[in-house]
């Protein structure tokens, strides 16, 4: 069970050209128990880049993460990729879909990658699918679905191998109230009730009412717990 994301002295910055932009100076921060937590933000604070760093799709440049008993920062390129497939799902900012495959296939890919038998596959794109209201839109590729409608399947494939753990980076960010509304409870649903964690960066404070617990990340890139009030 993910219970416990520890971040020890995390130390990350950006080149481009000849200026160095530090993001993490030395982040430190316990996630504890499961349940949801959302991370507020201003825009270019590193929201993203600190969902990046605890998928293991980027390498922090000092410091440790530890997800429950694994020690994240010490695996191979192999050991990631079998922890994220295994371990966690994603709902990327910019969704991320693989565009040679139907809406269908996308799904089906986590869980073919995770031995599923055929037939439960079959049983679980078309639950999540439901669940985001588009099963008719299930052999239809990408480039054919509106921004709404990819981020509605993003999030159906963040779950639909039933993570340990979700990283949602503002998964209803083009989405309506009510698609929202529906997005945010899949997830919820899927992870928090099966005593599972969620992550989510959201810049709405009303998707944030969702989460167990709000952060704030600030512009110096430290978490803290968020006030009534607080500018971010
Ligand atoms: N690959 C990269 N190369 C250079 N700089 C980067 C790169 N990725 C991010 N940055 C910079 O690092 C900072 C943090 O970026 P990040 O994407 O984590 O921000 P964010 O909080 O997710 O912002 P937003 O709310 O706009 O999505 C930003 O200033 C951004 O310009
Ligand atoms: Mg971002």
């Amino acid at each position: 069970m993910a219970r416990r994301i520890e971040l020890h002295g995390i130390y990350h910055s950006y080149v481009q050209g000849s200026v160095r932009q530090t993001v993490f100076e030395a982040l430190s921060h316990t996630f504890a128990g499961a349940g949801s937590t959302a991370i507020l933000g201003r825009s270019g604070c590193g929201k993203s880049t600190l969902l990046n760093l605890i998928s293991g799709l980027d390498r922090p440049q000092r410091g440790r993460i530890r997800v429950d008993d694994q020690e994240i920062t010490a695996y191979n390129e192999a050991q990631l990729a079998l922890y994220r497939r295994r371990y966690v799902g994603i709902v990327f900012q910019s969704f991320n879909l693989v565009p040679t495959l139907s809406v269908g296939d996308n799904l089906r890919l986590p869980l073919e990658l995770n031995g599923l038998p055929a037939k439960e596959r079959e049983r679980r794109v078309a639950e999540v699918l439901e669940r985001v209201g588009l099963r008719e839109l299930i052999d239809r590729y990408p480039e054919e679905l509106s921004g709404g409608e990819q981020q509605r399947v993003a999030v159906a494939r963040s779950v639909v191998h039933k993570p340990q753990l979700v990283l949602a980076d503002e998964p209803t960010g083009s989405l309506d109230a009510e698609n929202g509304t529906r997005a945010i409870e899949l997830i919820r649903d899927t992870t928090v009730e099966g005593g599972h964690t969620l992550l989510m960066v959201t810049h709405s404070l009303a998707v944030a009412g969702y989460a167990d617990t709000v952060l704030v990340l600030d512009d110096d890139g430290v978490l803290d717990e968020y006030r009534e009030g607080i500018a971010w």
